[in-house]
């Protein structure tokens, strides 16, 4: 069937309409006229997969990863970068438009350094001698060596992981690089006996949560702060992006001078830490254990006197907190829940930063704040290029009547 592609959804995928009913198809672009075969058809929608091509679009470039027809990570790897980042500029209005009425003048162009080689941690799937990623759409692993995403220390470490998975059962490999790529973690799940290939190259080696070489944590920088990461811990996966983005919530504080900062999901600490030096004092909240025990060691590696940690869930401490003058959120994906954006509005702080992972749940959350806190700019970062995921940085402001 030949279909012309009309736009693209907020994962990537082309769209077209066939007798009215919405067609979603992987790896198609705005204005291209492609052969399709039907490969669901629902009730309400049906996905194609492209046979042949008989229109490309201008903006179309061939795929330099060799896994692209089979890995669902990087769903916008056929389009230019510029591109993609003028989608994901509309994807982020389009959607703080919808959940949140947050007009579309308030989002400023995205932001965006190296389009691959940006990771500093991936996680590998194990499955019948093979170690990678799963294919898109199921479970089942295909074998990778090298991820165009990762930074070059970590690919050096998935090919000797690739030979090690011959001879050992490994289930799960996390692989960690410090942002400078001066120190190495690997932690490994499975039935694994033999790593003396993984002995002289990495700093830490943790294998089903026992660390069997080095230490329990690497060290990892962001700008002039030092952090320990651990690996259970929360780490910004982008090594040069974050910078850019914590630079963003310092000259805020910079700017408005807060004297009390609270920082909510701070996982190791590092936002808290990076603004420390121009405030008085900053009190930062996670829930993960491992999180929190970085975050201390993090406080004492950066001489950081004036921060305290918090190890609990956001919404059972958060309606101790009065006498704030600024509030940092950086929530999972899900954002925030009820209790939380209510005693956000009780505190009263003067500012808010808030740093999100999801459009959606940040606009749903802006609507909520939106009776006390106007929002002043968005700013998307691209932390994740050549994928649909946008990360995005909201200043706000309490309005006169708040
Ligand atoms: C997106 S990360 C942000 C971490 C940190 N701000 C950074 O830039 O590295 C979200 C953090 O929220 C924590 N988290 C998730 N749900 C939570 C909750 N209900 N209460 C406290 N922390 C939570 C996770 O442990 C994780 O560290």
């Amino acid at each position: 069937m030949k279909v012309e592609i009309e736009k693209l959804d907020h994962f990537g995928r082309g769209i077209t309409h066939i007798n009215g009913k919405i067609c979603f198809i992987d790896k198609a672009l705005p204005g291209e006229v492609v052969k399709i075969k039907i490969i669901k058809d629902s009730k309400k929608y049906m996905v194609g997969k492209i046979v042949d091509y008989y229109k490309l679009s201008d903006d179309r470039i061939d795929e330099v990863c060799r896994y692209s027809d089979i890995c669902g990570g990087c769903s916008l790897s056929h389009l230019t970068i510029n591109e993609e980042n003028k989608f994901k500029c509309m994807k982020v209005k389009e959607l703080l438009e919808r959940f949140g009425s947050i007009s579309s003048e308030k989002v400023c162009d995205v932001i965006c350094l190296d389009e691959y080689g940006y990771r500093n941690k991936v996680t590998l799937h194990g499955q019948n001698s093979l170690l990678g990623y799963c294919e898109n759409g199921s479970n089942r692993v295909f074998n990778v060596d090298k991820c165009l995403l990762a930074n070059e220390k970590i690919n050096g470490i998935l090919e000797i992981l690739n030979k090690m998975s011959f001879n050992e059962s490994i289930d799960e490999a996390v692989v960690r690089c410090s942002n400078d790529s001066s120190e190495v973690m690997v932690s490994l799940k499975g039935d694994i006996s033999d790593y003396s290939s993984l002995r002289n190259v990495v700093d830490t080696l943790i294998i089903n949560d026992e660390v069997l070489l080095g230490d329990e944590s690497i060290v990892s920088n962001i700008g002039n702060k030092k952090f320990y990461v651990s690996d259970g811990s929360f780490f910004q996966v982008n090594k040069n992006l974050t910078k850019k983005l914590y630079d963003e919530v310092l000259d805020v504080v910079k700017c408005e001078k807060p004297k009390k900062i609270l920082d909510l999901y701070c996982g190791t600490g590092t936002i808290g830490i990076y603004v420390s030096d121009y405030t008085d004092s900053v009190i930062g909240v996670d829930y993960s254990k491992e999180g929190i025990n970085d975050a201390n060691k993090n406080k004492e590696l950066n001489n950081c006197k004036n921060i305290k940690f918090i190890c609990d869930k956001v919404e059972n401490v958060i309606d101790q907190f009065d006498d704030i003058d600024m509030v940092i959120v950086d929530p999972p994906r899900a954002g925030l829940d009820n209790k939380t954006i209510d005693n956000i509005k009780r505190i009263a702080a003067e500012t808010v930063v808030y740093v999100s992972c999801d459009p959606a749940t940040l606009g749903r959350d802006l609507k909520y704040l939106s009776d006390s806190y106007d929002v002043i700019e968005v700013k998307p970062f691209n932390m994740f290029p050549r994928t649909y995921h946008i990360e995005n940085f909201v200043l706000l402001r309490r309005k006169n009547n708040g």
